[in-house]
């Protein structure tokens, strides 16, 4: 490897300690190299025995309950939706629990499109004909179908910021795009597929200027990086527990409370309710009136649980790790020849998602050798089929770093390329 091995920003040894599943082996004996946490992280002991400890010892359904075990439950519930809160800089009553950001961002599009049977404190998110909604070029299917549907249910358009030929977004015409039509703008944070940073107050602002919502999907963003709302300028945020050490099954849904309050239910049913006739109901506040149903309870406690491991080893230390794994593998990647990164060449505002094509070898090749060799690598369009259209590509493969990753994983990836590269030759 001609790279130099940079001394990381954390200690992976004892961070993988923490994650019993990295002890295993894979194919035959090899050691296990995991680089799809883009796709889900691996879960830290501390966050299975939260989940575990709730079912051994609490397990009730929250927000109905007189009992103690009820009492218990709604009290990790709750301090959970606190410690999510804090790490995101929002309020308590501002962060919604999901099944994932799919749910949170289907629940935005859902709300708009019910707009139009409310009253008129929903006149702010009723969208029709003549409405725009504006996305990207680079977004996740998941923050792109569920703003598709909503045009085709509303009759209003939908519109995009392109790309450039390095992978990032396109903004010369951006007041072109973004203009007094525009009802909502959806756009990610960091590319799931190119690992692009995108500079989400800037849009936001233009945004605000035209009177537009602003939802972000911030999948690969929040378990990555310090991260603020108000420094993004959202007026929603979208992520998922599974891929920040936390179990599947949760998702966040963060929403400036002025608007939580006014918007409509998507999901109806227990426990979102104010008072029920048979005529008619009136709705919970924010977060209740988004949470109907017996939630993700144990889920939401290991999201707690991941947050606080998070929290101890420290956002800025994780991005300073992965931004080292990432300049570290661009700069290995570098000198081979028939092999090309699909997105940002340098780590500058880029993060820990390294896509490449290798000539004259599908992706899904490339990933068999890897897999053969121990290292765990996603395939394919990565949700982002539009992405693969842009570049003219059928597919990438996919490397993604996270905080237990070291710089021989990146050894292991690089290495498994040029096998792959002598094999197929
Ligand atoms: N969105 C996840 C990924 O990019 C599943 O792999």
């Amino acid at each position: 490897m001609s790279a130099p091995a940079p001394e990381l920003a954390l200690d992976v040894e004892r961070i993988r300690a923490d994650f019993p599943i990295l002890q295993r082996t894979v194919r035959d004996g090899h050691r296990l190299v995991y680089l799809d946490s883009g796709a889900t992280s691996q879960k830290p002991v501390q966050v299975l025995d939260a989940e575990r400890a709730y079912y051994l010892r609490h397990n009730a359904a929250v927000h109905r309950g007189a009992h103690q075990l009820a009492e218990e439950a709604d009290e990790l519930y709750e301090g959970a939706r606190g410690k999510v809160a804090a790490f995101i800089g929002g309020q308590d009553n501002e962060v919604v629990f999901t099944k994932n950001a799919t749910e949170s961002l289907n629940l935005v599009a859902y709300s708009m499109s019910n707009a139009s049977v409310f009253g008129p404190e929903a006149e702010r998110f009723r969208i029709g004909p003549g409405d725009e909604v504006v996305v990207t070029e680079m977004e996740h299917h998941a923050n792109l179908i569920p703003w598709q549907q909503l045009c085709l249910r509303t009759g209003a358009t939908l519109k995009w910021l392109g790309l450039t030929d390095e992978g990032r977004l396109d903004l010369s015409n951006m007041d072109g795009v973004i203009t007094e039509r525009t009802k909502l703008v959806a756009l990610v944070h960091q590319s799931n597929v190119l690992g692009t940073v995108n500079p989400v107050k800037a849009i936001a602002d233009r945004a605000h200027q035209v009177g537009a919502l602003v939802v972000l999907d911030a999948c690969q963003s929040v378990p990555h990086m310090p991260f603020d709302v108000a420094d993004t300028g959202a007026d929603f945020v979208a992520f998922s527990g599974h891929k920040m050490l936390g179990p599947t099954g949760v998702g966040v849904l963060w929403g400036r409370y002025e608007l939580l309050e006014t918007m409509p239910p998507f999901l109806t049913g227990g426990s979102m309710i104010e008072t029920v006739r048979m005529e008619a109901t009136t709705f919970a506040k924010p977060p209740q009136r988004f949470e109907a149903g017996v939630p993700n309870i144990a889920q939401v406690i290991g999201l707690g649980a991941a947050v606080d491991y998070l929290s101890a080893v420290g956002m800025a230390n994780v991005a300073a790790h992965e931004e080292q794994l990432t300049a570290y593998a661009l700069q290995a990647l570098e000198p081979l020849s028939g092999v090309t990164v699909v997105g940002p060449p340098t780590n500058i505002a880029r993060g820990g998602a390294v896509s490449v094509v290798v000539d004259g070898i599908h992706s899904h090749d490339v990933g068999q050798v890897l897999d053969d060799l121990g290292v765990e690598v996603r395939v394919g369009h990565h949700c982002a089929w539009p992405i693969m259209r842009r570049f003219h590509v059928p597919a990438t493969t996919r490397a993604t770093f996270y905080l237990y990753n070291s710089t021989e994983d990146i050894d292991a990836f690089v290495s498994g390329i040029e096998k792959a590269q002598r094999f197929f030759s």
